[in-house]
This record gives C-alpha cells, structure tokens and sequence, in this order.
C-alpha cells in the first residue's frame, strides 16, 4: 500500500540544527526508510517544504537533496494546505513570532529549543497551542542518545536503590574565532541576539533530569562570561554579552540533588563531551553520549585517603560496561517519527510546549538566581 503524505514545513534548514539534524538526519532518512510506521501497519511518508531567508542556499540544499519546494515566503508556505505541519529550527529569537503564525494558520508546530526566549513567552506559545487546538512538539533529543538511554533502564529497573545525587560536566572549548574559527555561531555568545549557554543548555537538562529523575525544584547557579571578546564568522571582533559558563545546583523531588556544569571554556578531559555520575544507595552509574558503566555497592571498592602513598588502585577499570541491548537510532530522528505519529494517530507526545516552556523556565530561573546571588524556587506551570 502507498504511503500516505504529510506536508512539513521546515523553516531554519540552512542553520547548524536545521540542515545536519532535522533535515538530512531526520526528515531525509525517514523518507530513505520508506516513511514513520505508523501502529495499523501503514505508513507516512513526509513532504518537505523548505523556508528561509536566502533563495540562493536553499535553492542549493533543494538541488543538493533533490527537493522539488523551497520558499523565501513563509506566509505562502503557511497558506499551503497540503502542509499542515510547522517546524521551526530558526535563530531562538524569531521562533516564537513564526510559531505563532503557524498557530493561527492552523498548522500542529514542532520546534527546536528553546522554545522562546523568556518564559512569559513559551507558556503563551503553550496556551496559544492549546486555544488553537494544534498539536505541539519541542525537541528534547538528548534523551535518545544511547548513554542516557542506558542510564534510564539503570534507573527503571530500580539498580540505583535511593537516588542520592546527580553530577553532571558538559563542555568543551569554544575557538575565540581569532586564529582559528569558532566551531559555534557568534549569536550564542551575544544575549541581545539570544545567546547564553544557560538559555541553551537548562532547557536540555529541565526534560533530562524530570524524565530520568524528577521535577527540578529549585535552582542555584552562577553564570559567567569568561571570554568576554571573540571574532565572528565574518573574522570581526564583537564583545561577548551572554554566559559562557553556568555551574548550577538543581533540587529536584524526592530530595535528589543534581550538579551540573555547562560550559564553552573548560578543555575536555573525560571520555564524552557530557557527563552523568549517578549516586544510589545500591550503585552507581558514569553515563556520556554513547556509553554507560555502572558500579554496584556489592563491587564497590573500598579506598583509603593516606596522601603519602601514590594511588595504586585503577578506579576508572571498576566499571562495568553497560550493553547497548538494542539498535539506537539518532535521537532526533526517533523524535521526528514519535512527533508525525502523534499528529497522524495522535500518539502521546509528552515533550510538547508546556514541556517546553519547563525548560525556559529553569533557564530564566537559573539567570535570576546568579544576578541575584540567591536560591530560586519554580512554580507549578500550566498552560
Ligand atoms: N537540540 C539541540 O541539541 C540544539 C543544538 C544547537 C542549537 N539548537 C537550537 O537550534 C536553533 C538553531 O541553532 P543553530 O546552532 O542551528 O544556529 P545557526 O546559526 O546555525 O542557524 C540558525 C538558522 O536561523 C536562521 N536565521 C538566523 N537569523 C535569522 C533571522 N533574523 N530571521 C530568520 N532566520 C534567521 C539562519 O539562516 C539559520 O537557518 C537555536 O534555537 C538553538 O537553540 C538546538
């Protein structure tokens, strides 16, 4: 049986996210694969139809990809009924007035992080969702990286006993951009352009930790700007406005407490780019990207602080490898198909705007909490 077609339109192709994950990673391998199954057997296949401000690159992606629709006019791409789905993978300043639009045309809307820039904003982007009656996504891919896929099946099968504490260390150097190019766009290190690694990485760590641990509470950071000067893509010096560096302490239910430290100006020394040791009272577990290895309290070595004596003992091989049990496929990919099959077979979809919104809010939660040198406590939201 032929698939049955869904239109998308897919504004921001041309970014870093845009082009690399939802389009090649997600949209094209699905369409490679034959469509997103759907739970009668039958399948989708999508139809993109590519947005964004110059004709000339997506002319080129277009031609690269052999995608018959592209337009510079999102207000036309919104009128097409043939595309009842908007997604958005634009700079995060302009998302919340193109998702709006795509609201009030009617269309479901799925959407990068952070949804919006402020959280008055992404909890009006929810409660306009819900008045529309649009079905509603924001990206919350870090959950299928298999590291952390691996941590959630620790965790659901009860290994940890009492979760104590989550440690988290995510970062890398960021090239100032002077004698070697930066390997980020300049606007995340601009706030008036909506840059800031707590806007950009609180909301990644709100859906982590609230889905393999609990609610986030209360948050304690301090922001910083370490390099205060860097060289954009067009090699001209501009002053870094936002935060480069966010050391948080999260409060989350059942009194698990997790540390986590974001950063574009520490060098890596760990095996993954991101980190999580998780502490139980019956093991614990080191989680990155891809791997997992775990330590249970009845293999748990017993060390013995004397400074006198060099360590003999080789803790990092104290570990047991978690196995991958399973074929991951990439994160945003399986995101995209649970997200088509809610829309399609409204199959649940819990990482939605209000989700989102989640997500802001532990960000401007986590900026008011460094401004203002105190513990900030977060509300119950509802859409
Ligand atoms: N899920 C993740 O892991 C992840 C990782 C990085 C970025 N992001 C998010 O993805 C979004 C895009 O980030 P990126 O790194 O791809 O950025 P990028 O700069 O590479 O791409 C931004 C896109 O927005 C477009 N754009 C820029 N300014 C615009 C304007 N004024 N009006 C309309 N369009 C404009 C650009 O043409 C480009 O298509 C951001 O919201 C960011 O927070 C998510």
């Amino acid at each position: 049986m032929a698939a049955r077609k869904l239109g998308v339109v897919m504004n921001g192709v041309t970014g870093r996210m845009g082009y690399r994950q939802h389009l090649v990673r997600s949209v094209l391998a699905i369409r490679e694969q034959g469509g997103v199954a759907l739970s009668d057997g039958t399948r989708v296949q999508l139809d993109p139809l590519l947005v964004g401000r110059s004709a000339t690159k997506l002319r080129e992606i277009a031609e690269r990809h052999d995608l018959p629709r592209w337009t510079t006019d999102l207000d036309a791409a919104l009128a097409d009924a043939d595309y009842p789905v908007y997604f958005d993978a634009q700079v995060t300043q302009v998302r919340e007035k193109s998702l709006l639009k795509a609201m009030d045309a009617g269309r479901h809307v799925y959407a990068e992080k952070p949804s919006a820039e402020s959280l008055a904003a992404a909890l009006e982007l929810a409660r306009h969702a819900r008045r529309a009656g649009v079905k509603n996504g924001v990206v919350h891919d870090k959950l299928y990286l298999p590291g952390l896929m691996k941590l959630k099946r620790l965790v659901d099968s009860g290994f940890f006993g009492r979760i104590l504490s989550v440690r988290g260390e995510f970062g890398y150097w960021v090239f100032e951009g002077d004698w070697q190019p930066a390997q980020r766009p300049s606007w995340n290190y601009r706030a008036q352009d909506g840059g800031g690694i707590a806007l950009d990485m609180f909301p990644h760590w709100n859906y982590v930790l609230e889905n393999l641990f609990g609610r986030v509470r209360a948050v304690t950071a301090r922001v910083a700007t370490h390099i205060p000067q860097r060289w954009d893509e067009q090699g001209r010096r501009y002053e870094a406005t936002a935060d480069d560096a966010a050391y948080a302490i999260f409060e989350l239910d059942d009194g698990v407490i997790a540390q986590i430290n974001s950063s574009w100006a520490v060098r890596v020394n760990r095996d993954e780019l991101v980190e999580f040791q998780v502490d139980g009272t019956e093991g614990s577990a080191v989680a990155g990207l891809h791997r997992c290895r775990a330590q249970h309290r009845t293999l748990t070595p017993k060390p013995v602080w004397d400074p006198d004596l060099a360590e003999t003992l080789r803790f990092r091989d104290q570990w047991q490898e978690v196995p991958d049990n399973a074929l991951i496929d990439n994160g945003f990919k399986v995101q995209w198909e649970q997200f088509v099959r809610h829309v399609v077979e409204d199959a649940p979809n819990p990482y939605d705007l209000l989700s989102g919104a989640r997500g802001v809010q532990l960000a401007e939660a986590g900026l008011r909490s460094s401004r203002e040198g105190r513990r900030v406590e977060l509300t119950e939201l509802t859409a």
